[in-house]
Formats: C-alpha cells, structure tokens, sequence
C-alpha cells in the first residue's frame, strides 16, 4: 500500500493559514489533516466545518477531518459538505459507531474510526469490516507537541495483523508525537497514513522536513 503523508495544521498559524498550506503542499503533502476539538471530548477548543470550507478554498489536496468531538453523528453532514474527504470518528465518543461510519460513507467520504492510546484494538472486532481505516492515536488527543508513546508500534502491528485476516484494503493512520527520528520505525510497524504537526511545523524549513518525511516513507 502507498504510504501517505498527512500534516496537522494544529501547530500552524492561522492567521496566515494560506501560506502555511502552500508549505505544506511544497513539501509534498498528500493530504491535509483537520484536527476538530470541541472542548468535551478533549481539553481543547480548535475549529468547525466553517474552517475547513475555507481550507478546501485554498487547496486541491484531500482534507482529512479528525473529529474530536462528542456526538459527532451531528456534524458528519456538515463536515462533509464542507469538503472533508476522510472523515475519522473516536471509538470513545460514539454511542452508535456502526451508524456514524455508514453515514460517513453515504456522503461519499472515507470513514475511519480512531482509538485514544488506552483503547484496546480489540474494542473494534465488530466494526472493522466497515473501517476504510483506523487512525491510531500515538499520543493523548488535544495538543499538538506531545512526546509519542511507543507502546503504539506493537499496537499497530497487531492492528495489521487483524486487518490482513478481515479488511486488507483499510488503512492504519498514526497521530502524534511523529517526526524524522521515528518515522521509520513507524513505517515498519505497518502504519500507512502518517500525521506530522509540530516537527514539521517547528522546524526551521517546515518544507524540507515534510520532504525528507516524505522520503522516509516513501
Ligand atoms: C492531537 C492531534 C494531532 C496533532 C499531532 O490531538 O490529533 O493531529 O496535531 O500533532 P503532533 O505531530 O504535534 O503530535
Ligand atoms: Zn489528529
């Protein structure tokens, strides 16, 4: 499976968020992930669908929106007519996840369905034949910056493991704390989908990281 590259605008400055995205697309971005906080699921308060809107102004890339939010089954139709291309659900804030990812596909976007790091694979059995992909968080969700926790490598094996027996095609996407150091032996856990915010955005040629990112994975 072709990897891909998904940088975080978390870590970016939004008043010039034009810029930052051409940045991005320079360093040869695959895709575009929205990290979407609502300040109960996670300590922490980023944007809605409006934003995203004006994201998909700006750019021809895919937008990948990861919604940590409670009750995000209300804003699947809004986030997907903003022109979010993957969209991913938490496991931890569903009350009907079966329902929240065949939703997410009838607006025609990818459904992925995220775990925190304390969260078990094995919670997802029942929903894996209906995943596109699970996003893996590698790092408690609400700020970018946070050291990745390495328990997520084996995590991400046993995911593959289990995808290569019941959905082959879906993808395992990894979130948090991934840059330059440990971007290789994440790829070898089996990971395909790649989220970078703060390495990429704290480094002093954001190009050139996602570039030589982007190599690592390639
Ligand atoms: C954290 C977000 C991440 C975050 C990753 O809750 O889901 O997408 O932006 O950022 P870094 O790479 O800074 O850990
Ligand atoms: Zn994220």
């Amino acid at each position: 499976m072709k990897c891909i590259l998904a940088p975080s605008i978390l870590s970016a400055d939004f008043s010039k968020i034009s810029e930052e995205i051409k940045i991005l697309e320079k360093g040869g971005a695959d895709m575009i992930h929205l990290d979407v906080m609502d300040g109960h699921f996670v300590p922490n308060i980023t944007f809605g669908p409006k934003f995203v809107n004006d994201v998909n102004k700006i750019t021809e890339l895919p937008l990948d929106v990861h919604l940590m939010i409670k009750n995000p089954e209300l804003y699947i139709k809004a986030f997907a007519e903003s022109g979010a291309d993957w969209i991913s659900v938490h496991y931890e804030a569903c009350d009907h996840l079966n329902k929240i990812i065949v939703q997410i596909k009838e607006y025609g976007c990818s459904a992925g369905v995220a775990l925190n790091p304390a969260t078990s694979i094995n919670v997802l059995d029942e929903i894996l034949g209906y995943a596109d992909y699970v996003l893996l968080m590698s790092v408690n969700p609400g700020f970018g910056g946070q050291k990745f926790i390495p328990e997520s490598l084996d995590k991400a094996r046993r995911l593959r493991s289990l995808l290569d027996r019941v959905n082959p095609s879906a993808m395992i996407e990894m979130d948090g704390g991934i840059g330059p150091d440990n971007i290789n032996e994440i790829k070898n856990s089996g990971v395909d989908v790649f989220v970078t915010g703060n390495s990429v955005f704290s480094s002093p040629d954001p190009s050139a990281t996602l570039r030589r990112l982007k190599q690592a994975i390639s």
